[in-house]
């Protein structure tokens, strides 16, 4: 065992001109890689070499190196990515990044704040970009919010701050059966967070009350009503609407004012899960006015900035009407967190640890501070515009086409679609347009993502990138109908 007067080879560089080198090498190749990113394939498959270089290697008790190491990471990582840095990715929901917050994430590193609270200045940065989102999304300055690692995380915790507020006791006491059971409404399409989460937060999956959905994939508000009203006529403890503002699988929106009045009505809690779709407020657009119309009087708001905030994985924020909201549901006591006269723990500090689960949380503020400061809230809404605009034009692009057709409207930024031809059952036409999906993203074309709308497979596009332009979706719409004649064939 090395004792103090061992010497230890250091974890900082030894030779700091040497890493200074490399270190510029990594910039360079790595806005290089950017720059360059439409000119490769949307996504390749992980050779199995790779895979197994990757998987067989036993743990290096030896360090091979930072030059080494590195060389390892352009040879076996990078040429394998997720895609979605791609102007044709439009896969799930995922969001594209930029060189900029790539920056401001080295930044972040080399500062390596701890979120949880105390006095320094990245923490009124993040109370700073909470306090800006909040005004973006129509809140008051009351409102407080916490950065968080996603969508889900986001949500769960709004639903437990709903939870808290709204159950008719002491549910930090006395957990979530001091009473008889709650129920949570949403309709049937919203994400599988809420499922997961009422399992999570042992209100047990049968909490959540799955509301059908009209034509345009938006809960039918009145049958809510009647579900609620029988539940309380059942004894049951009605305590959170859920309202989505861009659903994953259409970019529906729920009729926000609607559930705004029953909430008030009912005395329930309304929380907005905009994961992707509470970025439209920032878009001057009529249907992004339409989407996010009401928002501005949920209760709790949740959503990801890298999805269509572009940022980089992860981050996503909620918001709650009040601060204390958030500090009432989640402040706890410690004596080793306990605030001082003065100092780095002067009490009066803010203390994020007081306003969700984590305790040691990073610094992902920086990102947004620096991109909100260096490009403008207007510029991300005319970005978000752009891609109301494209889902419009794919839309238009497909109904011109008699061998495709849209599955479901186009309110947002989601376009479903399918290659159709006579003669083919839903069966067949299910397993070409999943054979075209593959096709498309194998030949690395374009990495579209498919669900099944009303028992039909789509192919679905969701456009929450700032480098797709309009003759990518051209050659999408190009494409598949190539692939799908030449399987048709087969
Ligand atoms: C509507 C909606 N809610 C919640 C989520 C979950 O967000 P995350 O993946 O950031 O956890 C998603 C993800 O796509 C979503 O589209």
């Amino acid at each position: 065992m090395p004792d103090a007067s061992t010497p230890l080879r250091p974890l900082d560089p030894t030779d700091w001109d040497a890493f200074r080198r490399l270190a510029h090498q990594m910039v360079d190749d790595s806005l290089d890689y950017l720059r360059d990113v439409a000119t490769r394939p949307t996504w390749t498959p992980t050779p199995a070499a790779v895979m197994s270089a990757i998987h067989d290697e036993s743990v290096p008790r030896a360090g091979i190196g930072d030059a080494a190491a590195y060389d390892d990471f352009l040879r076996l990582v990078r040429p394998y990515p997720n895609g979605n840095i791609h102007p044709r990715f439009w896969g799930w929901v995922m969001g594209t990044g930029t060189p900029q917050a790539a920056m401001a994430e080295f930044l972040c590193s080399v500062v390596n704040p701890q979120m949880g609270g105390l006095d320094h200045a990245p923490v009124y940065v993040e109370q700073q970009v909470v306090r800006w989102y909040a005004e973006l999304m129509g809140l008051p300055g009351s409102a407080g919010g916490i950065l968080v690692s996603g969508g889900t995380m986001a949500n769960v915790l709004g639903l437990s701050v709903a939870r808290r507020q709204r159950a008719a006791w002491d549910v930090r006491k006395l957990g979530a059966y001091g009473g008889a059971p709650l129920r949570v409404y949403a309709s049937t399409e919203v994400h599988s967070w809420l499922k997961k989460s009422c399992d999570f937060l042992g209100l047990g999956e049968d909490a959540f009350r799955r509301v059908p959905v009209g034509a345009d994939f938006a809960v039918d508000v009145p049958a809510m009503a009647q579900m609620i009203a029988e539940d309380r006529a059942a004894g049951l403890n009605p305590f959170c609407i859920v309202g989505t503002v861009g659903t994953v699988q259409t970019g529906a929106s729920d009729d926000v004012n609607a559930l705004a009045d029953l909430a008030a009505r009912e005395k329930l809690w309304l929380h907005i899960d905009g994961a992707f779709g509470a970025m439209a407020k920032l878009a001057q657009h009529p249907q992004a006015a339409a989407a996010v119309r009401g928002m501005d009087r949920a209760d709790s708001i949740a959503f990801d900035l890298h999805k269509w905030g572009y940022l980089p994985f992860d981050i996503a924020m909620l918001i709650t009407r009040e601060d204390r909201h958030l500090t009432e549901t989640f402040a706890n006591q410690a004596p080793y967190l306990t605030g001082m006269a003065g100092g780095i723990n002067a009490s009066g500090s803010i203390y994020f640890n007081d306003r969700g689960i984590e305790l040691t949380r990073s610094f992902r503020a920086l990102k947004v501070w620096m991109t909100l400061r260096a490009q403008g809230s207007e510029l991300l809404g005319a970005h978000i515009g752009r891609n109301i605009t494209q889902a419009q034009y794919l839309g238009g692009l497909v109904a011109r086409e008699a061998e495709l057709e849209l599955l479901a409207p186009v309110p947002l930024n989601l376009v479903n679609y399918r290659f159709r031809a006579p003669g083919l059952d839903t069966d067949a036409l299910n397993a070409l347009n999943r054979n075209i999906l593959v096709r498309l993203q194998e030949d690395g074309i374009a990495v579209p993502s498919g669900t099944v709308i009303r028992g039909q497979f789509a192919i679905r596009v969701a456009i929450t990138n700032h480098r797709s332009r309009d003759e990518d979706f051209d050659l999408l719409v190009r494409e598949s109908l190539r692939i799908g004649r030449e399987l048709l064939r087969a």
